[in-house]
């Protein structure tokens, strides 16, 4: 059985006041029934670990470097997101791939890094519209697939999101039945390359434009085992109700 996950993306949002809705948030979800994640900037991951402790809530980072540690001014190893509470961490976020010419490569090396590190490793992949309308999106969806996951991965330490680039921020969603098939292709791969057993373990988690009122519906959908969430994490109150969506679909 896969433990359904909540994960909150804050990207870069939030100083330290922000750690009130953290507060508001473990209040309302204290021993939630389902997996409860949030990635607050680096800045408040250790503030965050703290605030949501004893809660259930878990930490996570947004990124980290391919090295274990060195010259690599401004970046953030694995070992140091551990060290400050976190317990997963995001790689290979679309605004990663395009703000920082992230490749599948560089994607790959960091997930072995915080696999090694012990982080639970969220590896995101989707397609842009462009792409989408060309009829590619399960070509894209292939390669980042076998290009990002290292060799390594488990049920335990992976888990793939699916972010259709053109839908983050946007208020646009696939159709159901357009995220059941992505879905579905992604489980493929991962039995086709992992076996049977792995390839049914790892969460498969949907991203882009999740809200309380459409949650529901997408946790229905085959193969969806959780959200990353963007904007609507950043509310306690617009997240627990996509957290309390999810806590029905396992009841
Ligand atoms: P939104 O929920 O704001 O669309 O963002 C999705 C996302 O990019 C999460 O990583």
């Amino acid at each position: 059985m896969r433990r359904k996950l909540a994960a909150g993306n804050w990207k870069m949002n939030g100083t330290g006041a922000a750690l009130a809705e953290l507060e508001s948030l473990s209040a309302l979800h204290h021993a939630p029934s389902v997996d409860v994640l949030v990635c607050p900037p680096a800045t408040l991951l250790n503030r965050a670990a703290q605030t949501v402790h004893g809660s259930g809530i878990s930490i996570g980072g947004q990124d980290c470097h391919s090295e274990v540690s060195g010259a690599h001014t401004g970046d953030l190893s694995a070992e140091m997101l551990r060290d400050a509470g976190a317990t997963y961490v995001i790689l290979g976020h679309s605004e990663r791939r395009e703000d920082h010419g992230e490749q599948n490569e560089d994607i790959r090396a960091k997930a072995r890094t915080a696999m090694n590190a012990g982080l639970v490793t969220i590896i995101c992949v989707g397609e842009s519209l462009e792409q989408r309308e060309a009829a590619n999106t399960l070509d894209i969806i292939g390669g980042q697939l076998s290009g990002s996951i290292p060799d390594q991965s488990t049920g335990e330490n992976l888990i793939v999101a699916y972010e259709p680039i053109w839908a983050i921020g946007t208020g646009k969603v696939p159709t159901l039945e357009e995220i059941g098939d992505v879905h579905d292709f992604i489980r493929a791969r991962l039995e086709r390359r992992f076996g049977e057993g792995v390839g049914r373990s790892v969460r498969l988690l949907y991203g882009g434009s999740v809200k309380p009122g459409n949650a529901a519906e997408i946790f229905n959908v085959s193969n969806v085992d959780g959200a990353l969430v963007g904007g609507a994490s950043l509310k306690a109150q617009d997240f627990s109700g996509i957290i309390s969506a999810l806590e029905r679909e396992v009841s």
